[in-house]
């Protein structure tokens, strides 16, 4: 069966990683959240106090992060490890959310990040989420999908998920971080989130996730059945 890629870009918290978890299941396909990457290496960042002005200093940070997936021996879920420790909880919390944009604006972050996810889909038969994905990391990829909700649908959803790690967080708070995000993602010098031309356009605001994850993989099988 002919493998391809599957490049799902958005804006924050409109439900692409679980879409795309579950599409990657169904399609029995490894699932690579890019925005778990850029977070990783926020915290990197944050803990080890690099200057984000000093391109010096992030080069030399960059060299020393390494990002790997393993799955979660009861989970089940796919943890993000940063230099072999677990930081897949560290990594949601709004302290790195509140950081997360500005460091991945940096052109040497994205460079770094965006070479070792083109390794990952080398071999293609991939899910992969982001903002960039269907853009500058795979523009040849077979299916581009982009996703969207409204912006206080999102930040409900976002607040919820916050919530059942444990963490409170007011939804203005919330609501304001997401529309910070959003505007930094897209106006950025360095790939900002933009539409590929021939990306199929969804706005999950009122849609199932059900429906979501049916009508991608529909989408998927169609393009399996054209490779
Ligand atoms: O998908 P997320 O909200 O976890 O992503 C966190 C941040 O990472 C997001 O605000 C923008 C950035 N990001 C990016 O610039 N490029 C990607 N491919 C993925 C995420």
């Amino acid at each position: 069966m002919p493998k391809i890629i599957v490049a799902i870009d958005g804006y924050s918290s409109c439900g692409k990683s679980t879409t795309a978890k579950l599409v990657a299941k169904q399609l029995n396909y490894p699932y690579i959240d890019t925005g778990a990457m850029y977070r990783a290496v926020t915290l990197y960042f944050i803990q080890n106090h690099i200057s984000l002005t000093n391109p010096r200093e992030i080069e030399q940070a960059l060299s020393k992060v390494q990002i790997s997936f393993r799955r979660h021996p009861e989970l089940g879920r796919n943890d993000t490890y940063l230099n072999g420790l677990n930081v897949e909880d560290e990594i949601r919390k709004m302290y790195v959310s509140e950081r997360v944009s500005e460091v991945s604006a940096i052109a040497e972050v994205r460079h770094a990040l965006v070479a070792q996810q083109q390794r990952m889909g080398k071999t293609k038969g991939i899910v992969m989420d982001g903002r960039d994905i269907g853009t500058v990391v795979f523009p040849q990829a077979e299916l581009k999908i982009f996703m969207t909700a409204d912006p206080l649908i999102r930040a409900q959803r976002r607040q919820l998920e916050l919530m059942e790690k444990g963490d409170i967080v007011d939804l203005g708070v919330v609501l304001e971080n997401l529309r910070t995000r959003d505007h930094i993602d897209t106006n950025r010098a360095e790939s900002p989130l933009r539409q590929a031309e021939d990306a199929i356009y969804i706005d999950n605001s009122f849609m199932t996730l059900d429906e979501q994850v049916e009508l991608v993989v529909r989408l998927a099988d169609e393009q399996i059945g054209l490779s």
